[in-house]
């Protein structure tokens, strides 16, 4: 493959690449291979640039001072949330809350609704490749409440095949929490299909788009879910910005998550009341860097275009699957095509634990993830302890992913294996 061009012609890569300066530094004296992305994408100078200005021009604490830094804060960080808003297709601002990352938006959901809302003997159903964060608060809830935890499997393919769904979403479920597409198989779960037949279940679902809102076109009322949530780290914004998106007939049901400066209307001694939304689920003063970060992320996003970023990426993933299949002492897990999986591939190599995959690459330059990806459950179903992932972005290149397989090829030799 030639190199940094990309095979479709609508996306110029070697273009993009300059505006994200860390993707040109050496690691090892080798040029970095980023393919961590599912975990962490990087920052293109526009988002770089407007934090600095946020920082050097106008920072203020929103909400509150009505001097000229105060009302500058509030406007970018409203207009942080109006870019969010339109970024995802909600109808209203007051349906997109900031938090600090999907985990705090799927837990603010678990106490504030779930506590509230779900009781003895209802059901939680959820896949099992879901991440750890939309697991735990709703093994939290099912032990408060005394509700049943139950999992969608997977098929060989890393798909939930419509009987699965079928045969467990029931007239008891009351919850349904899925990501639309799994950090570890990447695959693309029909979330608006799920959304529809929960509902005429009566459940209530939640859509974790950690992993696919930074890579294809979202639009929730499309897909009619009730919760929405994604990360800004995982779109080329800083940590600690988040979103939770949810429909305002639910949210201003649910009672605050924390308590405490902004979210109230009135104070007296003993009682409070609280602000309309979404304030009334942001305490405290909030992260208006994180949000102007994110707000620029999405300019960014929309300048190349996220259905072109899906394409791309899927021709990216198909180069690698194709390259990755000519190693036959590497196991890919999930779909082996790109009909439903996104830009993440998870792997083992024979006999090499995936650390040392990791760091071996890492001696090439080349950064993959290797754990259980914080989901144990799906390690535990498919036989295995943990795996090696590489995870795509649409900065990547096919150069990059042929020096990935290169040093793929070289992992059992450094280990002292022969070539097979
Ligand atoms: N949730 C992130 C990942 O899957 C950290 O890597």
């Amino acid at each position: 493959m030639n190199g940094l061009d990309a095979k479709i012609t609508n996306i110029n890569v070697k273009k993009i690449r300059e505006d994200f300066p860390i993707l040109s530094i050496k690691v090892n004296g080798n040029d970095l291979v980023y393919l961590d992305n599912g975990a962490t994408t990087q920052k293109p100078i526009p988002v770089i640039k407007a934090v600095e200005n946020y920082n050097e021009n106008y920072n203020g604490n929103p909400h509150r001072g009505a001097h000229y830094l105060g009302i500058t804060s509030t406007e970018a960080y409203e207009g942080a949330r109006e870019k969010v808003r339109e970024f995802i297709g909600a109808k209203k601002c007051s349906e997109i809350i900031f938090t600090r990352n999907a985990t705090e938006s799927l837990n603010l959901i678990a106490y504030t609704y779930g506590i509230n809302f779900i009781n003895k003997g209802d059901e939680i159903v959820i896949p099992i490749s879901e991440h750890h964060s939309n697991i735990l608060p709703w093994q939290m809830i099912s032990r408060a409440k005394g509700a049943v935890l139950k999992y969608m499997y997977t098929d060989k393919n890393g798909r939930l095949t419509e009987e699965e769904y079928k045969s467990k979403i029931t007239d008891k479920t009351k919850l349904v929490s899925i990501a639309q597409m799994s950090n570890v198989l990447g695959t693309k779960y029909p979330v608006k299909e799920i959304a529809k037949y929960a509902h005429e279940k009566g459940a209530v679902v939640i859509v974790d788009g950690a992993q696919s809102a930074p890579h294809m076109k979202v639009d929730v009322c499309d897909i009619d879910v009730d919760f929405f949530v994604f990360s800004g780290h995982k779109m080329l914004s800083s940590m600690g910005i988040g979103v939770l998106y949810g429909k305002e007939e639910l949210l201003l049901k649910m009672p605050p998550f924390l308590r405490g400066g902004d979210m109230i209307e009135y104070v007296t001694e003993q009682e409070a009341t609280f602000a309309e939304l979404p304030y009334k689920f942001e305490a405290g003063t909030q992260n208006v860097e994180g949000a102007v970060s994110i707000g620029a992320a999405i300019d960014y996003l929309n300048s190349i275009g996220l259905d072109k970023i899906e394409a791309y990426e899927k021709e990216l993933t198909e180069y690698t699957l194709e390259k990755i299949s000519e190693i036959e002492y590497v196991t890919v897990y999930g779909a082996k095509d790109t009909e439903h999986r996104g830009g993440i591939i998870s792997f083992n190599v024979k006999d090499v634990h995936p650390h040392d995959v990791s760091t071996i690459l890492n001696n090439y330059g080349v950064a993959i993830r290797a754990g259980h990806h914080c989901a144990q459950p799906l390690m535990k179903y498919l036989g295995i302890q943990s795996s090696s992932r590489a995870s795509f972005y649409f900065y990547n290149t096919y150069e990059e992913i042929d020096k990935f397989i290169e040093g793929l090829r070289q992992v059992r030799k450094w280990l002292g294996y022969g070539r097979s």
